[in-house]
């Protein structure tokens, strides 16, 4: 008897237990994880305290019906890339004074629905990819919301044709991101009312040809991304936007149509991180040297800017990137690296080469100045030994040789030898020999001590003790 009541009650709590959890979803780290699950409904759920985030992403669901996410008494619900076309006007009842966070990108509503007006907390809302047209951001929803939204994303590829003026009411964004938009132009004025506080600005794959002359306005600006609008060649990176951006520390201006290295940076004095990634460029002035030969650029990145050397303006022959830490050339078409290339550099951590599949040549004293250099990618490129320059550089702690065509033989002896001798001992060594089946780093730890170049080396120190 005793027995049966201990098997009813385990079953009680067993169903208690597994009743918090909707099937088709996991529940842990205070999250209810529905994630690609096929479904074409909001899971029933009995009431649930315990939980801040419902991720119901990647399903089939077209409708949030009344009160379905009431029993989820969540902080964040992400329901991005679904189908959803329809909102109940009551579908967050309940979740008024809770929900902070909603990502509904990537469904197929066609305005902003009227439910949003209940979220009386929400202070972040992801509305990209869907085809919300400028007369769907209805006034009095953008009102409701705009108390406490903060971070707001949005945009459409084909359905957004022009600036919404409801974003207006959005005085305490903090950052905006605008992905995808058959706009031309930006009303100067779009980013008025908060001017004083965005910080992160983001607008990309648009039809924009020009940088927003608003954007100068954003004094308190220090993120701004200005990716894939490949309208916007050099022209329109126009230097009078970027006044005023004085605290600006990240820009990034990929996959435009840059032939030329952006003119811009003298007004921005605090600029930590500049990337200009998938652009052709061809041009390098004498003005845009000088500009960035005066900025604190920590980080410059330049992967895929089909530059067939390294541009000495920048770094080496004139310049003085006495900040510079990190340096990233990834799959370009430079053929080699000269003595004088990185030479002013003192400042540089880590170098990124990889992808420069036609670069053969590295001279002997390429990096003898950089004596903070702690990690070289070197992956899939042409080189076949590895370069003496490396055999001098203190700090290495990081070496990728991935996917190049090491020949592993008794040359590596001198190689082995500053190994053993700086961090690199410790440190991580990546990539195969070419010549023989083995890692490049356990050729070095088990072939090369009996190479007799080696032993003669090593013989030749005496023994202390
Ligand atoms: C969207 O969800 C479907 C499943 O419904 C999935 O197959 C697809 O990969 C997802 N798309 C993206 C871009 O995540
Ligand atoms: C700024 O916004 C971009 C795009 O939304 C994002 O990737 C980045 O992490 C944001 N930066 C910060 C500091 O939040
Ligand atoms: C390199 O940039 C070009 C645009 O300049 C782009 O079309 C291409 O896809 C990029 N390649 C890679 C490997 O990212
Ligand atoms: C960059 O700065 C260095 C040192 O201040 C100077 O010698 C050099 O001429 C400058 N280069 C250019 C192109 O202005
Ligand atoms: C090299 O690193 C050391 C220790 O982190 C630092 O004190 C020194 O300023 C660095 N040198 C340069 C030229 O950045
Ligand atoms: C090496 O090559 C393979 C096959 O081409 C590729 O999948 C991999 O990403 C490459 N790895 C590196 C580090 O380049």
């Amino acid at each position: 008897m005793i027995l049966l009541c201990l098997l009813i009650t385990q079953m009680f709590l067993f169903w208690i237990t597994s009743a918090q959890c909707p099937a088709g979803c996991q529940c842990a780290n205070k999250e209810v994880n529905c994630n690609g699950q096929g479904m074409t409904n909001v899971p029933l759920s009995f009431r649930l305290y315990k939980y801040d985030k419902l991720d119901l992403s990647n399903n089939l669901i077209s409708v949030i019906s009344s009160d379905a996410l009431a029993n989820f008494f969540v902080k964040e619900i992400l329901i991005r890339n679904n189908s959803i076309f329809y909102i109940d006007d009551n579908a967050f009842r309940g979740l008024g004074d809770r929900l902070e966070v909603l990502d509904i990108s990537y469904n197929k509503l066609a305005t902003l629905p009227t439910a949003f007006r209940y979220l009386n907390t929400l202070f972040s809302l992801d509305i990209r990819g869907n085809p919300i047209p400028v007369s769907g951001f209805i006034d009095s929803v953008t009102r409701a919301i705009g108390d406490t939204v903060t971070k707001f994303a949005f945009g459409h590829l084909t359905a957004l044709q022009k600036w919404p003026p409801g974003i207006s009411h959005f005085p305490r964004l903090t950052d905006l991101e605008l992905d995808g938009a058959y706009i031309f132009y930006l009303p100067q004025n779009s980013f008025h009312s908060f001017e004083n506080t965005l910080t992160n600005l983001t607008i990309q794959n648009t039809q924009l040809s020009t940088v927003p002359l608003g954007l100068s306005h954003l004094s308190r600006l220090l993120e701004f991304h200005f990716d894939h609008n490949h309208n916007a060649g050099d022209n329109g990176i126009i230097e009078q936007s970027f006044v005023g951006l004085s605290k600006l520390r990240t820009l990034s201006l990929k996959d435009n149509r840059l032939n030329s290295f952006p003119f811009v940076l003298n007004p921005l004095v605090e600029l930590n991180d500049l990337s200009l990634d998938d652009n052709k460029l061809i041009v390098i002035s004498d003005e845009a040297v000088k500009d960035i030969n005066n900025s604190k650029i920590q980080n410059l990145r330049l992967v895929n800017c089909s530059l067939d050397r390294i541009p000495g303006a920048i770094t080496g022959r004139n310049g003085n990137l006495q900040h510079l830490q990190l340096l990233d050339f990834s799959k370009n078409n430079i053929k080699s690296l000269d003595r004088i290339d990185l030479q002013n550099l003192h400042s540089l951590q880590t170098l990124y080469l990889a992808g420069n599949q036609n670069l053969q040549y590295v001279s002997d004293s390429a990096l003898s100045n950089l004596l903070n250099l702690t990690s070289i990618d070197l992956s899939d490129t042409g080189i076949k030994t590895v370069p003496n320059a490396f055999k001098n550089i203190p700090s290495l702690q990081y070496l990728n040789l991935e996917n190049d065509s090491i020949e592993c033989t008794c040359d590596l002896v001198d190689f082995k030898i500053r190994v053993d001798k700086t961090e690199l001992r410790n440190g991580q060594i990546l990539g195969n020999c070419a010549t023989i089946t083995s890692s490049i780093r356990n050729y070095l730890d088990n072939f090369v001590i009996h190479c007799p170049e080696y032993n003669s080396f090593t013989s030749a120190i005496p023994v202390v003790g």
